[in-house]
């Protein structure tokens, strides 16, 4: 995963890099570290174990490192544990130590990827006199560019393409060569990079939010590319070293819609964000109350075709895809699918030329996802990507694209994007259901007029937050959370339980209620809490019945549930009531206050939220 960014021009490098670093320290915070050039003098480098904040605070804020050229990078470990040896940037010279300070490197770069063929590189630079100081992939490649730049005397594009013909695996790559000041050569493979262009000055990242304070104008490099990065100008080359052209895009995203906003955490502010995130992609479908779907690329007639849907995502992507499976099958009639991306990319899927493959992903950036994009595209079956990220990977390479408007989300984990996915999937299924003749014009503007009123609910929602915190406070020690629920109440309850255990770190799981019997129920202790989530009234009195089961064995309950369903306080310890709406819809409103939970226990147990240990945000490893 990792975080790169890099700036040139006249202004002074470090505290832009340490600026931009921060807004990509959802992608790893292991260990950080920058590399700045005053004017012709070699890099300088310097590198921390930890936080971000390490880094700054050794580096006055960046004040301690003049020079208006560099790079810098956060890490989320792959290769070698986090340590200062292995933190980034790595440099190509014979340095000891864990190659900081001064460097007399004639390369010194940063990566965001995995090289997969690193030890054999390795060995080979090894013979030829070459010495390692950290076990990272990264150091084998950054010394591989040196050893081309020098063997056959060439310019720095073509030592890089050189080197990318002779890797395999990703790379988002950044290096400064010491013959050249004030420049920096990107190369990227399959792990994203954009670049900035300001006015008299040019900026690398590996997301968005990291420059969107300097400049809204970005390039996109492609796949297998180069580029070469000078004060306010940029020129890209591909494999062959031929120069090729690309024109900037202008990113809608404002810089504090990357801010706390004061917000304690932004997990927070990016719950307070759901109604106008879940608004915002509602808008950008719906027109005079009908869905449509132009923007997306999908016609009617494709629409009538679609014989089968396989949906495919990671995390709480797959939980979203998980609902929309019972949303999609029951308004639209179409057989849905929905698997990990993980499983289905190696998999040897049974797939129908004439279905549809949607992929679910907020970066557009996450491997496994991409690769099973790939996988079905190969096979010749047309994919839906339904991306929050524009010009991501997954956005660029899918056929078709639903935009998801949430904005920049930064904590790792998801809120606001799984809402506006959720909402991106009812849209869909109500136009699939619609356009295949299964909804009559009454109930098609019915359930339109619905959604849009969800986003007022959600507002709702969060106005019982009080009540929530108070209960999460109650069981900040919690040993085990189980979550229970049957049809879309089980969706929803896969997501409450992942956000609890992501950000809280209390051991939790979710449970098709149905299947307690079958195990789990051994579990039960006296005092366990155990979260039933009943929205769909058809399935009311089934869960009621497996939440009695469980306060016999010494459960302590808590009931989530619409409002009206009053005597659910005769079963449940605690009763969370959501805003009466339709049935299909009621997870984007269920949800919420199971983010709630999650955020609060974390806060009570004094843990970092938006930061949780071992997480990163984007992942694009495998
Ligand atoms: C990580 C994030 C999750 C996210 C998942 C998939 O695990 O922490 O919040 O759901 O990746 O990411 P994507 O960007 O593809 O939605």
């Amino acid at each position: 995963m990792c975080g790169i960014v890099g700036f040139t021009g006249e202004k002074q490098a470090a505290p832009i890099l340490l600026d931009g670093l921060s807004k990509l320290e959802y992608r790893g915070y292991d260990s950080a570290g920058i590399a700045v050039r005053d004017g012709d003098a070699p890099a300088e480098v310097v590198k921390a174990k930890g936080r971000l904040k390490v880094l700054a605070e050794m580096l006055d804020d960046g004040k301690a490192l003049p020079g208006t050229c560099g790079l810098g990078h956060t890490r989320w470990a792959t290769h070698g544990e986090p340590s200062k040896a292995n933190a980034h940037p790595h440099v190509s010279g014979n340095c000891t130590g864990s190659g900081s300070g001064a460097v007399e490197s004639d390369v010194v770069g940063v990566h965001n990827g995995i090289i997969e063929n690193y030890q054999e590189i390795r060995e080979k630079l090894l013979r030829r006199g070459y010495t390692f100081y950290s076990d990272t992939d990264t150091e084998s490649i950054i010394k591989l560019v040196d050893y081309y730049y020098k063997k056959y005397g060439i310019g720095p594009v073509d030592a890089l393409t050189r080197t990318m013909v002779r890797v395999r695996g990703s790379y988002a790559l950044a290096v400064m060569f010491k013959d050249y000041p004030g420049e920096i050569y990107v190369a990227r493979k399959d792990s994203p990079l954009i670049i900035g262009a300001g006015e008299g000055e040019t900026f690398l990242a590996s997301d968005v939010p990291a420059i969107l304070k300097y400049t809204r104008s970005v390039y996109y490099i492609g796949n297998l590319e180069v580029a070469r990065l000078t004060p306010g100008e940029v020129h890209f080359f591909d494999l062959n070293g031929d120069e090729i052209q690309h024109d900037t895009v202008e990113i809608a995203w404002d810089s504090e819609a990357a801010e706390k906003g004061g917000f304690e955490h932004f997990m927070m502010k990016e719950i307070y964000e759901q109604p106008r995130a879940v608004q915002d992609t509602l808008n950008s479908v719906v027109k005079e109350g009908r869905i449509d779907l132009t923007s997306v690329g999908l016609t009617d007639e494709e629409i009538r075709d679609i014989s089968q849907i396989t949906i495919v995502a990671c995390g709480s992507a797959y939980h979203v895809g998980v609902a929309a499976q019972y949303v999609i099958e029951e308004l639209a009639r179409i057989p849905v699918r929905v698997e990990l991306a993980s499983e289905f990319r190696y998999r040897k899927p049974l797939l129908d030329p004439k279905g549809l493959v949607i992929v679910i992903s907020q970066s557009g950036e996450t491997a496994d996802s991409l690769a099973a994009l790939r996988e079905a595209k190969q096979r010749g079956v047309p994919v839906l990507a339904i991306v929050n990220v524009v010009g991501s990977s997954i956005a660029r390479e899918a056929d078709k694209v639903f935009y998801t408007l949430a904005g920049p989300e930064i904590a790792v984990a998801t809120t606001k994007a799984y809402s506006t996915q959720l909402i991106a999937c009812d849209l869909l299924a109500i136009q699939f259901g619609r356009v295949r003749g299964l909804l009559e014009e009454e109930r098609y503007l019915a359930l339109i007029a619905e959604l849009q009123t969800i986003p007022n609910k959600i507002s709702r929602v969060l106005k019982d937050k009080e009540r929530i915190q108070w209960f999460a406070a109650k069981f900040a020690n919690a040993q085990d959370i189980f979550f229970i629920g049957r049809g879309l109440d089980y969706a929803i309850s896969l997501e409450g339980s992942l956000k609890m255990k992501e950000i809280s770190y209390v051991h939790s799981e979710a449970y098709a209620a149905g299947e307690l019997k079958h195990g789990t129920i051994s579990l039960i202790e006296d005092g366990t809490l155990v979260i039933g989530v009943l929205t769909q009234d058809h399935l009311y009195e089934k869960t009621v019945s497996n939440m009695v089961e469980v306060k016999s064995r010494g459960a302590y309950l808590m009931g989530l549930t619409s409002y009206g369903h009053y005597e659910m306080e005769d079963t449940a310890n605690f009763t969370v009531y959501i805003p009466k709406t339709e049935e299909y819809f009621a997870p984007s409103l269920a949800v919420v206050p199971l983010q709630l939970m999650g955020y609060y226990i974390s806060v009570a147990r004094g843990l970092d939220v938006d930061k949780p240990r071992n997480l990163a945000k984007s992942v694009t490893v495998e």
